[in-house]
């Protein structure tokens, strides 16, 4: 079945023409020395080698193009203990970590920081430790963002400073190894060992499992890259390690991929197809999260409201999907499975002292059963990020997340519905996308007064190239107008947040302790149901479960705090007393 799929999906690539000559070219980098061979790889390290004339050979000599199809497809039926068997031109030894230093850096989105655990978890699996010292690291991989041209940009900036960490690397110790993981080793493929010959491995985020092999043939000299997109790989079976023993809240991806194609974004082309993980490997990781103690867990997806399980056949009759009034897709519509509020329910039962949030939903599906457990259930954070991206309906329907008209009335649903004290809003903007008038800007200057978001996150519009606005639209607005409606969108966006967080002066807020304030040691930091941060001074309190003992709070309590002031982006109060979940339902 996994083999069928990935043969199809090379079928489908070699017909979408050029991103396929690269997949395939990629594929045939994984297979074999050949494009990027010592010619290409003017390393002095990479051409002594006489040692790995043997292991070159074998790589000559190596694996089918079947093979290869088998290694790449994700081998979910395989029990994650179990370290892949190594293919003909390595032996077991070859594909072992054997005790080499990782060190792991994460760019980007809250997307990435889980795909950094899961690619730290295959490597762990393999032999390999972990380090969060740059300088004692015989691996070092980044994992990388693409989403504007300046988080490419900070990698590219990052990969010269390493690059003289390679250079000064003693004679005596094993090679410095470099890898780019993530959506810019999926976008720009072998640009980037073309520019950057000190980079060894490319993966990208469909590929991780095939970390272990990647790095085995680069510690022979070669680059090696696999960059393969899947329609099926949801890394269901590899459970992420929570590499902070004070964490107290974790990501948990429950999909892959957009099918969304909004004409502005990258993601569709470096993270593929959408594809939902099984709902019962997502309750295993959200019960040993609860295990292991932590208090929040945050429910990751591109678009979570469109998840869909159908991985449980007696779950995929032709029950139609209802989308929000007044939006379409711009996908055929999908049938069945086990969709987003039965997933939500069965999370927020896994344990009443947990928090759930989730992130982010699209405006085109929000169903009202989520609303709803969002309104009954204690553990569901009252907090929706519902990314707008712009208030003008000519703009929206530009980037093909439209028609416009109908998001203030969502939002206007929502509240209600979702109980309106206390649900915090946030939202993604655009400023200065492809023909964005004055007039389209000072409609979403409109927006934001209208709303009044808790939370902001704010972009200049950044053309990216593939996607449907690089090839039909006009990057027109210019550089420095774009920057001007940015600074206008924060400063509006700062005041109306001012204003909307004020309104919880004097109210009193359960807070999950996160640990000491960075800006002061007698300060605590956490944060409320709509994640917004609080700051409180670090004083003894009562436990209300245990009348009459004072306590001092600790990373993971649950405290009750009254608000004394507020600002755009932090609240400030005093703490009244250490809590639980479910007992301060009543307080709030
Ligand atoms: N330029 C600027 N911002 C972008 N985003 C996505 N693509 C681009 C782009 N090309 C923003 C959107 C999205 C958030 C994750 O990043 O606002 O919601
Ligand atoms: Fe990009 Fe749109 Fe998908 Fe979000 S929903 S990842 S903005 S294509």
């Amino acid at each position: 079945m996994h083999s069928l799929q990935c043969v199809l999906q090379v079928q489908r690539s070699l017909r979408w023409g050029p991103m396929a000559s690269v997949s395939w070219l990629s594929l045939r980098m994984c297979m074999a020395h050949s494009s990027l061979s010592s010619t290409t790889c003017p390393n002095p390290e990479r051409q002594e080698a006489g040692a790995r004339k043997d292991f070159s050979s074998r790589l000559a000599t190596g694996p089918t193009l079947q093979h290869f199809l088998r290694s790449a497809s994700a081998p979910q039926e395989k029990l994650s203990s179990e370290v892949e068997d190594p293919p003909p031109y390595l032996t077991m030894d070859e594909l072992l970590g054997r005790q080499r230093k990782v060190y792991l850096e994460t760019y980007g989105c809250q997307m990435n920081v889980n795909d950094t655990e899961i690619a730290w978890s295959i490597l762990q699996k393999s032999g390999y430790l972990r380090t969060s010292n740059l300088q004692e690291a015989d691996v070092i991989l980044l994992v990388t963002c693409s989403i504007r041209e300046k988080a490419e940009q900070t990698i590219w900036n990052r990969l010269h400073q390493l690059k003289a960490l390679k250079t000064r690397r003693l004679r005596s110790q094993v090679p410095l190894r470099i890898g780019i993981l993530g959506c810019m080793a999926e976008r720009l493929k072998e640009e980037i060992l073309n520019r950057e010959k000190m980079v060894d491995v490319l993966a990208g985020p469909d590929a991780y499992r095939d970390l272990p092999r990647l790095l085995a043939v680069a510690e022979s000299g070669q680059q090696a890259a696999n960059v393969l997109l899947s329609l099926d790989e949801t890394y269901a079976d590899v459970m992420p390690v929570q590499t902070s023993p004070s964490a107290t809240s974790a990501f948990v991806s429950i999909m892959r991929g957009c099918d969304n194609m909004c004409t502005y974004c990258i993601v569709p082309f470096t993270r593929g197809r959408e594809r939902s993980r099984p709902v019962a490997s997502i309750l295993e990781e959200v019960r040993k999260l609860s295990e292991q103690g932590l208090k929040e867990v945050t429910l990751l997806g591109q678009n979570v409201n469109s998840f869909r399980d159908n991985s449980e056949v007696q779950f995929n009759n032709a029950v139609s999907t209802n989308l929000s009034r007044g939006f379409t897709t711009n996908y055929k519509t999908k049938q069945g499975g086990l969709r987003f509020a039965h997933l939500l329910d069965q999370v927020s039962r896994v344990d009443p002292e947990m928090r759930i949030r989730f992130t982010s939903p699209h405006p085109k599906d929000f169903p009202d059963e989520v609303l709803q457990l969002i309104h009954e259930r204690d553990n569901i954070c009252k907090q929706i990020h519902l990314p707008a991206q712009s208030g003008s309906s000519r703009v929206l329907e530009a980037m093909r997340r439209g028609p416009y008209s109908c998001y203030p009335s969502l939002v206007i649903h929502i509240m209600p519905k979702a109980s309106l004290e206390g649900v915090s809003l946030s939202s993604d903007f655009i400023a200065g996308f492809c023909g964005e008038t004055e007039e389209d800007h000072i409609q979403t200057v409109s927006l934001l007064r209208e709303v009044q978001y808790n939370m902001g996150f704010l972009f200049a519009y950044s053309m990216r190239q593939k996607t449907r606005a690089y090839h039909r639209l006009k990057d027109d607005v210019p550089e420095e107008v774009k920057l001007r409606r940015l600074e206008e969108l924060i400063t509006v966006f700062r005041e109306e947040a001012t204003k909307a967080n004020q309104t919880s002066v004097g109210c009193t807020q359960l807070v999950l302790v996160e640990g000491l304030s960075k800006r002061s040691a007698t300060d605590l930091c956490g944060r409320n149901d709509g994640n917004l941060k609080v700051i409180f001074p670090d004083a003894e309190m009562e436990d209300v479960n245990n009348p009459g003992l004072r306590v001092r709070a600790q990373p993971g309590d649950y405290v009750l705090v009254q608000i004394t002031s507020a600002s755009s982006q932090t609240l400030k109060g005093h703490v009244l007393c250490r809590t639980t979940l479910k007992d301060s339902s009543t307080y709030c």
